[in-house]
């Protein structure tokens, strides 16, 4: 009887000593048989008491020896399971390989034009407003004193929703000084970045769509000087500190008087002559004091508020700034063009 355990235990030592192990289920079984908590050692180990006294001994350390021998066949399998894991994985990574170029994004440069312009303008108090793209007529040309049939509905070619008289794509971010006006009560202090669309052949200086950003200011006894000192703010925080701007008249339906704005690039390289055609100032943006008509339309009186407003076009800027010789570069989304532009806006 005690020969049949020893030989037993003989037996399962040796089975533990060439058991092949190859997979992780095949260790499982394994870690059951021999380390489970209902092991075949455990009922063996109650054999000891058929075995002769003279023998209790040799039986514990043969037991003890198994469970070892047990315990070391899993641990060594299973590292060699688990290498062979990894090693199966990446088998085809190059260990020394230099890594691969991480892709980071880069601001679209038009991105990176008006967040300088609205940090310029956040710094004097104006906030940001933003409004629809698919806006009523009355926001974007009747409220602007732009009735129906006006002559100046022509500067601005339009697109409408397709069957509609009265939606359209706005022509310019000034939609979104009639959505201000109707709505908050003056002061108000507020620029409007956004994109407008028209009906224009695309080409490499015009495209259908393209960015603006509105600037208003209504509040009792706003003057053109006032408008005049801002705007000289923004050029010389734009285009440096001894920036000098000058405001020829123009027309707008919407101020009065209007002006635009040009900036002295001076004549003395090569790149300021072409930007201005030889006269040296560049032409910036388009502003004017807010015309009574437009206040009343959006419920304001003109006789108790005055205000100044103006629009200035992104991507004329991006260009200029960058030296893009093609504005159509700018909706293409080319990561190869767009990743070039690095900047703290
Ligand atoms: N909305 C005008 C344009 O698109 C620009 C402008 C805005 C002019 C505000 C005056 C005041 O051309």
């Amino acid at each position: 009887m005690s020969v049949d355990v020893f030989e037993k235990l003989n037996d399962i030592l040796k089975d533990i000593e060439e058991a092949g192990i190859e997979d992780q289920d095949q260790l499982e079984s394994f870690r059951i048989k021999y380390l489970g908590s209902k092991n075949i050692l455990k009922s063996l180990g109650g054999e000891i008491r058929n075995v002769p006294n003279e023998r209790k001994k040799d039986f514990g350390q043969l037991l003890n020896k198994i469970k070892k021998e047990a315990k070391s066949k899993f641990d060594s399998t299973q590292s060699r399971l688990s290498v062979g894991k990894t090693d199966k994985k990446n088998i085809n990574i190059d260990l020394t390989a230099p890594p691969e170029e991480l892709m980071i994004g880069a601001r679209h440069p038009v991105s990176i034009v008006m967040n300088k312009i609205i940090d310029i303008f956040s710094r004097i108090g104006f906030t940001v407003a933003e409004d629809r793209e698919i806006e009523e007529d009355w926001y974007n040309f009747t409220a602007m004193n732009t009735p129906e049939h006006h002559p100046a509905r022509d500067m601005q070619d339009t697109f409408y929703l397709k069957g509609s008289t009265t939606q359209l794509l706005r022509t310019h971010t000034s939609s979104v000084q009639s959505r201000v006006m109707t709505t908050q009560k003056p002061p108000i202090r507020i620029i409007a970045p956004g994109r407008v669309y028209r009906n224009e052949t695309i080409s490499a200086r015009s495209h259908c769509q393209f960015h603006q950003v509105e600037g208003l200011y209504i509040d009792k006894d706003v003057s053109f000087a006032d408008m005049k000192q801002t705007l000289l703010y923004f050029a010389q925080e734009m285009y440096g500190a001894n920036t000098k701007i000058r405001l020829r008249p123009s027309y707008f339906p919407f101020t009065e008087p209007s002006a635009e704005m040009d900036v002295w690039m001076g004549t003395d390289t090569e790149e300021a002559r072409k930007l201005t055609k030889g006269t040296g100032w560049l032409e910036v943006l388009g502003c004017g004091m807010v015309d009574p008509n437009v206040l009343t339309n959006c419920g304001i009186d003109p006789e108790e508020y005055t205000g100044f407003a103006f629009g200035i076009g992104i991507e004329r800027t991006a260009l200029q700034n960058y030296g893009i010789k093609d504005i159509r570069m700018l909706f293409e989304n080319d990561v190869r063009f767009l990743k070039q532009f690095r900047s703290a806006f």
